[in-house]
């Protein structure tokens, strides 16, 4: 027999705590509703994903600040591959029918994924910071995440900084649409700059898709109705549809002229 120095073995259910994680969903309707398990099991993967996510774009801000461009690169595309997931999921939860999510929908007021932290916290270290929105959160870890991420630099900070040590003039919206632009214009010349936009433009758009996936999903569901957490629903999520973590490599776009 092996002997694990008399520790009992390591198996697959202790390592990733199975035991634990299956109790940790909760339903609240009586009697139970067969829909309310998806509906937490869908959230707390996207929880789960967030996290993940956290720590990929702390490390690429730290690849970022060490010029370590190519491992910064690998992580945002490895982001990316992870929100189109995320994008993809949404279909699961488009299976319930919206007269299955009424029967236990009252259950969830007032709470909403408009208190979901871990995507504040997305939005903040992308680079899209809005003080407004922490007004909304009253949980002691809620706080204490969201005010550390609101002074982190962000992303957009580090990148630019890039930019500058580089030689470009960043100090104005328009000295940095421009950077862009003369980057875009000699990928060869800017290679390393170009590919790192290039992959945070797509974590941007995943985003955009994702807001877009969401609000369909939404309006699919419970169509004009308010919003457990309070907020008109679906028009206050169109008003969401225009934020972007980038906007320079946006303008950029529009800006770009051949010579
Ligand atoms: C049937 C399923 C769902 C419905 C009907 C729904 C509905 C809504 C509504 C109406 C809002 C606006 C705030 C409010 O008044 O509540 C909202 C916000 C939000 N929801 Fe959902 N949602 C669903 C599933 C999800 C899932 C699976 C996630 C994944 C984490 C999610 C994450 C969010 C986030 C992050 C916000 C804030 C968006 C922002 O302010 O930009 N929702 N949701």
């Amino acid at each position: 027999m092996t002997n694990y120095g008399g520790k009992a073995p390591l198996s697959y259910n202790k390592y990733l705590k199975v035991e634990q994680l299956i109790e940790l969903q909760k339903r609240l309707a009586l009697p139970e509703k067969h829909d309310e398990l998806l509906f937490i099991i869908i959230h707390q993967t996207f929880e789960l994903w967030f996290k993940q996510i956290l720590q990929e774009l702390d490390a690429t801000i730290e690849y970022i600040k060490e010029r370590r461009i190519i491992r910064a690169i690998r992580n945002i595309r490895r982001v990316c591959e992870i929100e189109k997931i995320l994008v993809a999921q949404f279909r699961v939860l488009e299976t319930m029918t919206p007269h299955d999510f009424l029967l236990f929908r009252e259950e969830l007021k007032p709470a909403s994924g408009f208190q979901s932290t871990q995507f504040r916290e997305i939005e903040f270290l992308s680079g899209l910071k809005d003080e407004k929105l922490m007004r909304f959160f009253d949980e002691e870890f809620a706080i204490k995440r969201l005010k550390k991420r609101f002074g982190d630099e962000t992303l957009h900070d580090v990148y630019f900084a890039y930019l500058k040590e580089r030689g470009f003039a960043i100090d104005t919206f328009e000295n940095r649409v421009e950077a862009v632009v003369k980057i875009i214009k000699d990928i060869e010349k800017h290679a390393e700059e170009f590919e790192l936009e290039e992959a945070l433009i797509e974590h941007d758009e995943i985003v955009s898709k994702w807001r877009y996936h969401h609000i369909k999903m939404v309006e699919r569901t419970v169509g004009g109705k308010i919003g457990t957490g309070g907020s008109e629903g679906v028009g206050y999520l169109q008003t969401t549809l225009a934020k972007r973590f980038y906007p320079e490599f946006w303008q950029a776009r529009t800006q770009l002229e051949i010579e």
